[in-house]
């Protein structure tokens, strides 16, 4: 049994993405084991200030939904993110929490195996590279793990698009064999 977080980051109704982490939380369950999944929809989750007080305090001085998140993420075992392609990249909402979670960098993580779960209206494969090389970066910060998997939707564009697509079975294998 691993302890699995899933951060979703799309803010829109009808997520495509979401859908993906929907399905890979559900494959996950199956396999037995804990999955707890946090949408940054309704999160306050301000910009990092670069005063890196969190070095020292092990947390950020901002008192926000973001220390909450950075613990559960510290706890778990696996952790996978879901994000819509913007302009080629990862959201900026998931690159403000990876930044403002910058007091992991200093501590202790369990973590071993990172996914990435992207959406977008192009359906070239080369779509999601720098969403994976975004996040491989911070990947590359905490060097006992690794990006375990990157799955990629394209050709979905408006809300619920990604309904009946072959690419959420995907998603719950993917998640099914974590
Ligand atoms: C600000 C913004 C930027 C986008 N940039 C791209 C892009 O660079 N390439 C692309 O193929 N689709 C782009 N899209 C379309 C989304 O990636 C696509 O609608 C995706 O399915 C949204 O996922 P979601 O439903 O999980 O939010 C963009 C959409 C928005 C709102």
């Amino acid at each position: 049994m691993k302890r699995v977080i899933v951060i979703s980051t799309s803010l829109r109704r009808g997520s495509n993405s979401d859908m993906l982490a929907d399905k890979f939380v559900e494959g996950a369950i199956v396999a037995g084991n804990e999955v707890e999944k946090i949408s940054l929809t309704g999160k306050d989750i301000q910009f990092c200030k670069g005063c890196l007080g969190c070095q020292k305090l092990g947390k950020c001085v901002i008192k926000d939904d973001v220390n909450d998140i950075m613990a559960k993420v510290l706890e778990a075992d696996v952790v996978a993110w879901a994000t819509p392609i913007y302009y080629y990249e990862m959201s900026g909402q998931m690159k403000t929490l990876i930044d403002r979670m910058n007091a992991m960098y200093s501590q202790e993580y369990k973590f071993r195996n990172v996914y990435l779960l992207t959406t977008a209206t192009d359906d070239d494969p080369e779509t999601p590279k720098r969403a994976e090389t975004g996040l491989g970066g911070w990947i590359a910060c905490f060097p006992e793990s690794r990006l375990a998997g990157s799955l990629f939707c394209g050709g979905v564009s408006g809300p619920r698009a990604i309904e009946g697509n072959a690419k959420l079975q995907e998603a719950f294998d993917l998640g099914k064999a974590i």
